[in-house]
């Protein structure tokens, strides 16, 4: 086989259908996020305002975090040097996981390296632990949901996205007594809209079945101490298994899942993504416990009503100019584009233009036909830098238009 040649092609069919993935490399800039400098391919330098990232609260560059880190950092050195078994469990990764438990009012923490680990170790495990186990998992759960239960060998039904009655058709086709499980997400990031908790619950109790809630893009964002869409619903005791990270609105990085002490002792012991790889270096396990800590807080109640309040402004802002908002009320600002390629270019001419960073939305992170910019205020973004980006958007959403009526003229 022509090697060279066949990784061509791969690469070229995705610059073809206008989806070849370009890195932007951007230096952010301790206490001055949301503003980074984005070095250029020439080697030149931009200031740019980032609108896309997930450090929803700006919590990676909060005091309290930071100096966790430092503290961790000096007392410990820089990695923890083993698997959680062969020692590379230490006090704060203990602290940690005490603090996760406390957060959604479980029993017990479990720690992974990402979420995405989290969920597939821990979907892929289940049926090791409960056999004959079927998983009905929602049809827009994240890719590592998927991975998790594509590659556990146990029985899958794909449910419409949020459709509790199909769910509940699918359930009544199966048999009664056989153990079955539900994944859904409380936040569906790309559309930012919320799963149904409690009619799934009700659903999942009337049934007999276990549920598994990815709260990834709610935790530290919602609720009064920040632990999510379920704590704010009043749902998170119904909740077997909660995922979260710790990457994005805790603004550090690892992932972990929160249930009972038996099934998190029973991953522990059977998950091979969670048994066969080194645990997080200490120090970053304090910087996440300093930041959920201080998320609890009404400190972080304040950081939340703010980043709240400036997603509705911009969602209010962008409507009134008539672009095609996707708005579920929740943080999350998509704007629909549709085209893989015009979404690149807006995306490229925000950049170069104006200095504002919104990576392009493509396939397969979302469906084909649905390509978007998605906003991500934070509490951080000031309103200056929200009237600079309803202004660029005016102006290209304008050029754009014109541009596509000449394309199809
Ligand atoms: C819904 C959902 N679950 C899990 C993950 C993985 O999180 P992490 O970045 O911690 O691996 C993501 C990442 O974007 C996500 O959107």
């Amino acid at each position: 086989m022509d090697y060279d040649k066949a990784l061509d092609s791969a690469i070229q069919r995705l610059h073809d259908e206008g989806r070849y993935r370009t890195f932007i490399d951007i230096e952010r800039r301790k206490g001055q996020f949301p503003h980074a400098v984005w070095r250029k391919p020439d080697g030149t330098e931009k200031d740019i305002t980032v609108w896309c990232g997930n450090d929803y609260l700006g919590m990676g560059q909060h005091p309290a975090v930071l100096s966790a880190m430092h503290e961790a950092l000096d007392a410990t050195g820089a990695g923890s040097g083993g698997t959680r078994n062969i020692s590379g469990t230490t006090l704060y990764h203990r602290r940690l996981e005490a603090e996760i438990a406390d957060l959604h009012a479980k029993e017990a923490a479990l720690v992974f390296s990402s979420a995405y680990v989290a969920n597939d170790a821990t979907l892929s495990t289940l049926p090791k632990l409960f056999p004959g186990l079927i998983i009905y998992s929602d049809a827009l759960n994240h890719a590592s949901m998927i991975e998790g239960v594509r590659r556990n060998g146990g029985a899958k039904r794909i449910f419409r996205h949020n459709d509790v009655a199909h769910l509940r058709e699918l359930i009544a086709a199966d048999d009664p007594a056989a153990p079955k499980l539900i994944a859904f997400e409380s936040i569906y990031s790309m559309d930012g809209d919320f799963g149904p908790i409690r009619e799934i619950c009700d659903l999942a109790e009337e049934v007999g079945a276990l549920t598994y809630l990815d709260e990834v893009h709610a935790v530290g964002m919602y609720g009064p101490r920040g632990a999510g869409v379920a704590e704010r619903d009043g749902q998170m005791a119904r909740v077997d298994i909660i995922n979260a990270t710790l990457g994005k609105a805790f603004g550090v990085f690892g992932g972990y899942i929160a249930a009972s002490a038996k099934m998190v002792d029973a991953i522990r012991s059977y998950a091979p993504g969670f048994i066969f790889t080194t645990s997080l270096p200490p120090v970053v396990a304090a910087g996440a416990a300093a930041s959920i800590a201080f998320l609890k807080t009404a400190e972080g109640q304040a950081l939340r009503d703010k980043q709240q309040l400036h997603a509705q402004i911009l969602k209010m802002r962008l409507k009134g100019l008539g672009l095609p908002i996707i708005d579920h009320g929740t943080h999350i600002v998509p704007v629909h584009v549709g085209d893989p390629i015009h979404c690149k270019m807006l995306s490229d001419m925000l950049l170069d233009q104006f200095g504002i960073y919104v990576q392009p939305i493509n396939f397969p992170t979302v469906p084909r036909g649905t390509e978007r910019l998605r906003f991500t205020p934070s509490p951080v973004h000031e309103s200056s830098q929200i009237d600079a980006v309803v202004k660029a958007m005016d102006r290209l959403w304008q050029h754009c238009a014109l541009n596509r009526a000449e394309v199809s003229a």
